[in-house]
């Protein structure tokens, strides 16, 4: 498991555990892609999956007069446009005389032992080699630095390209994306990708390969709640637990693009990286343009060990700092419970009941700061509304610890409201276009994180906050998406950096604050799950899920949510019934099952709740405490997909076999409904497990084997057991190995 390179046959293999992947120089100095998939055992592709030749595409220059060798057929690692390569270019770039053509070829390669740091962009971590191409343009000096960082017990590979400019000109880059994946035959192949919208993020979409292009993608500045930048593409056949699966997932949380392309000869061909629409870089000589970078990952044993080994590399290589595999504090956030309306006394009394309940920390969302009475008002005054917090915040976080406590808050350091301090101190602070209109959303408007002005006045507000009180969390949010994307702090025809140097800022600002304040666990938001990503995931490790906080409607957007991401990334909380987003009421206990499988807490006024209420908070917070090892670190599985199933089940196994927790939730009742049989995973086969109920009454001792291979029929909804359930019923039965 290991990088080699045949120095004479410039033939490159990367191996992990269970993949390899392989590139060769070819005869015309092209980096050719070989082979991505199951290992090789030594052995190389070449020659035994040559592209072949086709009419009208044409041969590059170094070809001579040999006609059958085409760049438009070659698999290839880093595409370029111009040079007869019709499909999705990575790199797009006008030189200095106006000439869009690029031929880049092999210039050089070394194995480094560590993995360089990305300047300003979240990247995974970790000790491992990489392997570093360089191509260079033919005809000039424009340079492509490509970077391999091998993970081969996640059986991951970090791809990302720089471009460096020593033409003695300007370039403008057109396009710079992270990686190519170029596939010998996309007719077998599905696209596995994750759409939404606001309160219902991540709805898994599979879709044949077609001959032409699907784009997932976002141009709203953020990686949005419509698309994600993470996609699967896996074998027509392949389950949760067998068949040939690749991912690919963008530390970005940007405008960005993947593309899946079938072409004329059914290759396929998947680009990935920051979207070319809107952007267009200018790079000086000797600049250099780093891109994000994408974590591929192959997994020969199904969408669910695809899964699996996102989830370890994720918590264990791309989330840091102190709180990154840390026990999460169980949190009651007050926004669910109040809105705009509260005092200090109101949220101490919500934090008194919730200590009593052994909740672990009160967060205060929206509302605290400036004349913040509705959200139509004072974005960007991020100092303490002294009439709601009297006191201010450090009496505040005063009371709270004094009941044993944390204390956390909200800050949306992107925005700024018209109607605010700031916004008059500042209007040409905000991203618009002269002398026209600007959108508005939420009514709010967005600052020019670009700046350093900018970001430096946000940084210097929430840092008085900070270090004001004892805080232990704060919730990042950002609610609306960029428009008039124009900086007054850059020329006109430089505008196209702007969407890039947007987050760029906003990772800035996140490497201070979260550099500042180490102690503090950072929890990532905008208007729910509209930016989670792996980008943010490198600086927040856990990420509100979805504004939609229905434990049914949960289901599915935690279910899309696992493919890419752990658990522990995923912020979810028991809220009130009627639902605040679909007016649904689902038993108490079934929004706790649903929470907890994410960083659990509540988002209620606990003060409102039965006391039969109060005694499930608290049996289900000791629950929590009780599993929480093997809901964060252990395998988990996705037993049934909640869009076809009438009940949603999902299990988590510790690595070692020694115990799992099997969770089933019903979404849909029906009369005389046939029997559901659940096949168990991730336990030993010969070790026999003591089965438990929610109540703890003991079912049985089954071996392994049989709750694999045998199965374990769910217990109906309404008939049976337990007596007496009801609509949307949940179970959790756990299993020790005895
Ligand atoms: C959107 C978030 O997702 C909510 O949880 C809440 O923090 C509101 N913003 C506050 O404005």
């Amino acid at each position: 498991m290991a990088i080699y390179v045949d120095e004479k046959r410039k033939l490159f293999t990367l191996e992990t555990e269970h993949s390899a992947y392989q590139m060769i120089v070819d005869r015309y100095g092209y980096l050719i892609h070989l082979h991505y998939g199951g290992r090789l055992a030594g052995g190389d592709c070449e020659g035994l999956n040559a592209a072949g030749y086709m009419d009208f595409s044409p041969a590059p220059d170094a070809a001579g007069t040999y006609r059958e060798y085409s760049l438009d057929l070659q698999y290839q690692e880093y595409p370029s446009a111009g040079a007869g390569d019709y499909r999705s270019p990575c790199l797009a770039a006008t030189l200095a005389g106006g000439g869009r053509n690029l031929d880049l070829c092999y210039a050089s390669h070394r194995v480094l032992p560590e993995k360089p740091a990305l300047q300003g962009l979240p990247a995974l971590h970790g000790d491992c080699e990489t392997l570093e191409i360089t191509l260079k343009d033919r005809y000039t000096d424009l340079e492509v630095v490509l970077l391999y960082s091998l993970f081969p017990e996640y059986d991951a590979i970090a791809r990302s390209a720089r471009v460096v400019n020593r033409t003695g000109g300007a370039v403008e880059l057109d396009a710079a994306l992270s990686a190519c994946l170029d596939l010998p035959d996309g007719r077998g192949l599905d696209l596995i990708h994750f759409w939404g919208r606001h309160t219902m993020e991540r709805m898994v979409d599979r879709t044949p390969l077609t001959h032409g292009k699907i784009s997932v993608d976002s141009v709203r500045g953020a990686s949005s709640h419509q698309h994600n930048p993470f996609v699967i593409l896996c074998d027509h056949m392949a389950t949760e637990d067998a068949g040939r699966c690749w991912g690919a997932s963008l530390l970005y949380s940007g405008n960005f693009t993947a593309c899946a392309e079938m072409d004329q000869s059914q290759s396929c061909r998947l680009t990935m990286g920051i979207h070319p629409a809107g952007f267009r870089w200018r790079l000086e000589d000797g600049e250099e343009f780093q891109t994000p970078e994408a974590a591929l990952c192959f997994s020969p044993e199904g969408l669910g060990g695809l899964s699996r080994r996102y989830h370890r590399l994720y918590r264990r290589r791309l989330c840091r700092g102190e709180w990154a595999l840390k026990q999460r504090p169980v949190l009651i956030n007050n926004w669910e419970a109040t809105y705009f309306d509260f005092d200090d006394d109101k949220l101490v009394q919500i934090a008194r009941q919730a200590s009593q309940l052994g909740v672990e920390m009160l967060v205060m969302d929206d509302g605290w700061f400036g004349s913040r009475y509705d959200d139509n008002r004072a974005l960007g005054d991020w100092v303490v509304n002294t009439e709601k917090l009297r006191g201010g915040a450090a009496r505040l976080c005063r009371r709270i610890n004094e009941l044993g406590m944390k204390a956390g808050i909200w800050f949306e350091p992107e925005m700024v409201s018209e109607d605010s301090d700031l916004y008059r101190a500042h209007p040409d602070w905000c991203l618009q276009v002269p002398g026209r209109g600007r959108s508005r959303g939420r009514n709010q408007l967005v600052l020019d994180m670009s700046r350093q002005e900018v970001r430096d006045c946000v940084h210097d507000m929430i840092y008085k906050v900070l270090s004001s009180a004892n805080f232990s969390y704060v919730k990042w949010d950002m609610n609306r998406h960029l428009t008039d994307v124009w900086s007054a702090a850059l020329p006109a025809d430089r505008q196209g950096e702007l969407y890039h140097r947007f987050i760029l800022g906003v990772y800035d600002l996140l490497e201070r604050l979260t550099g500042e304040f180490p102690h503090i666990l950072f929890e990532g938001c905008s208007g729910g799950g509209g930016r989670f990503d792996a980008g943010m995931l490198y600086y927040t490790p856990q990420i509100w899920c979805s504004d939609d906080t229905d434990a049914i409607e949960r289901l599915e957007i935690q279910y899309g949510t696992s493919f890419g991401y752990p658990v522990s990334a995923v912020g979810s909380h028991v809220s009130a019934c009627p639902n605040h987003q679909t007016g649904r009421t689902v038993p108490f206990h079934t929004r706790g099952v649903v929470a907890m499988s994410g960083t659990f807490g509540y988002e209620l006024d606990l003060t409102k709740i039965t006391e039969e209420e109060k005694e499930q908070v608290k049996a289900q917070v000791k629950q929590y405490h009780k599993q929480y090892a093997l809901i964060n670190d252990g395998d988990y599985y996705r037993l049934t997909d909640p869009a076809k199933e009438d009940l949603t089940a999902w299990e988590f196994a510790a690595e070692d076999g020694s115990r799992a927790l099997l969770n089933i939730v019903y979404s849909h009742v029906r009369s005389n409904c046939p029997p559901c049989v659940l096949y168990l995973r991730g336990l030993t086969p010969g070790a026999r497990y003591r089965m438990t109920d929610d109540g703890g009454r003991v079912l049985g001792e089954y071996t392994g084997a049989a709750l694999m291979n045998g199965g374990f029929r769910a217990p109906r909804a309404r008939t049976g057991y337990p007596a007496g359930a009801v609509d949307y019923a949940a179970f959790q039965f756990q299993l020790e190995r005895v």
